[in-house]
């Protein structure tokens, strides 16, 4: 693809995703424009076994603008990397078409993989300010990764991953429930425990109040049938009395 071609492409991938470019002639200025176009010059070199010249052109663009792209990298059509600065795609990255990148993102590796050691990105996938992707797993399409997330993990299409670790919180537009995602309100066994204890210390208090009202009717009703015998036996004794004055 020649020059010219190349800044209208471009011109129309910066557009549709920074509002902030005007005219055409501003691709020129973005680090995300020429970071890349050095990138497919050392990329090419790097797959002829140039490795010393590509990572030469690599290195300078970095100095240049503040854009890391191993030569290494595997990237896709309609990449945006929005400011640039500290932003490092690491050497088995692959990176598919449409993808955003903001400053500060790093596609790296965790240091403890050989091989594919970096993250490959799918389709369409957004990289918020500050997000870091550690180790060989995929993100999928369309999904997005908060700013200042570190994601350690293997992310489905169409999610939102935000936090430290990144957790799902977002999956096809539905939020995820955040009972795995609340690290402030974490469960506390202790508290747990003495609430069981309140609860079944108030069932038992309840019971036995309960048995001490049965306890207290039954004696009542027992005082009253003894008085009621009293005083039947008293009234049976006169009876005989005036029946044995009468005789
Ligand atoms: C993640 C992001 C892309 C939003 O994606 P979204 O799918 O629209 O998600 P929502 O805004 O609905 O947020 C979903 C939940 O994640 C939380 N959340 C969003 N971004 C977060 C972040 N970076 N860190 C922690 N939590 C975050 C929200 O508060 C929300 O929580 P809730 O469910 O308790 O309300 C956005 O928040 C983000 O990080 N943008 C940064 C873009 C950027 O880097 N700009 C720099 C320009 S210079």
């Amino acid at each position: 693809m020649g020059f010219i071609s190349h800044m209208k492409e471009e011109f129309q991938v910066i557009r549709e995703r920074d509002p902030a470019i005007k005219t055409p002639l501003e691709v020129l200025l973005y680090p995300s424009f020429r970071v890349m176009i050095q990138y497919r010059r050392a990329h090419k070199l790097y797959k002829k076994g140039h490795y010393f010249l590509a990572r030469w052109i690599s290195q300078r663009a970095a100095r240049k603008t503040g854009i890391e792209i191993h030569p290494g990298a595997k990237i896709g059509k309609g990449l945006f990397i929005d400011h640039g600065s500290g932003v490092i795609i690491g050497e088995t990255t692959i990176i598919g078409d449409n993808v955003t990148l903001y400053q500060g993102v790093t596609l790296g590796g965790t240091g403890k993989e050989t091989g594919k050691r970096h993250p490959t990105l799918k389709d369409n996938v957004m990289v918020s300010a500050g997000a870091k992707i550690l180790g060989s797993f995929t993100i999928g399409e369309n999904s997005k990764i908060g700013a200042g997330s570190v994601v350690l993990e293997e992310v489905p299409p169409n999610c939102t991953v935000v936090g430290v670790p990144g957790r799902v919180v977002k999956k096809e537009n539905k939020k995820v429930p955040r009972s795995d995602m609340d690290q402030v309100h974490l469960p506390d066994p202790t508290m747990d425990d003495i609430h069981y204890l309140q609860e079944e210390n108030h069932r038992l208090r309840s019971e036995i109040q309960k048995m001490s009202y049965e306890l207290q009717d039954m004696r009542e009703r027992e005082e009253s049938c003894r008085r009621a015998r009293e005083l039947a036996e008293k009234q049976a004794l006169a009876a005989r009395k005036e029946q044995q004055k009468a005789e």
